[in-house]
């Protein structure tokens, strides 16, 4: 896909559901270094590496209040999220998206290897192999973010999301991904990309909003880091 599209569909989607463009980051460079280290060709990385900056770009399509709701979703809600890979596909399709990396990984990131995600409930190597892969890296992302309920944050927090990983290993994630991403992790190769903690990115639309998330979030890290 042409970048300076993917680039425009990604301030987009930050901009929809306040996510900010270091967790774009972090998981598109995440989802590169593992492509890499599963020796998979330089055209596929490309590839897989545009799908994940675009994988929630059918959050568009979701209501902000559910989007951007602070408490728990009800389950109706639940459902409604649960569409988002849907009509992620259905946006790629309207783009005239032919590329096969970029289709499966949108429509396919919240499936589980034991079958059960969703939406489509695809079973193991029945899910495509970028979407099995980025599986882990979304979740180990979101398991060491920071939040502004979060206390444990940098490097005990990737140990227990390693942990974590570990533990869904054969139900929720591809055994081989999970391997390969905490074998890299390990070797230090991953360091630079979860110390990049610069979720404090203002995005003008929303600045009043993300003050009150960035004051609580800045709170938490500094008592972290003291
Ligand atoms: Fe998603």
């Amino acid at each position: 896909m042409d970048p300076a599209v993917v680039q425009n569909l990604v301030q987009q989607i930050e901009r929809k559901d306040l996510s900010t463009a270091a967790h774009t980051w972090r998981v598109v460079l995440y989802t590169r270094a593992m492509a890499e280290s599963l020796s998979i060709n330089h055209e596929q990385i490309a590839l897989i590496t545009q799908a994940a900056a675009l994988h929630d770009i059918g959050k568009l399509d979701l209501p902000d209040e559910i989007l951007q709701k602070p408490g728990k979703l009800t389950d109706e809600e639940f459902e409604i999220i649960k569409y988002h890979p849907v009509s992620g596909y259905a946006r790629m399709i309207d783009l005239d998206v032919t590329e096969e990396p970029i289709l499966d990984l949108v429509r396919y990131h919240h499936e589980r290897w034991d079958g059960a995600g969703y939406p489509f409930q695809l079973k193991a190597e029945d899910i495509p192999i970028g979407a099995r892969m980025f599986a882990v890296i979304d979740s180990f992302d979101a398991m060491t973010s920071v939040r502004p309920y979060r206390e444990v944050l940098g490097d005990r927090a990737a140990e227990l999301a390693l942990i974590e990983l570990q533990a869904g290993m054969g139900t929720q994630y591809w055994p081989d991904a999970v391997e390969a991403f905490t074998e890299l992790f390990k070797s230090g190769g991953l360091d630079h990309i979860l110390h990049y903690f610069n979720d404090e990115v203002t995005l003008p639309a929303f600045e009043n909003a993300r003050d009150i998330q960035f004051d609580a979030i800045r709170a938490r890290y500094s008592k972290v880091k003291a």
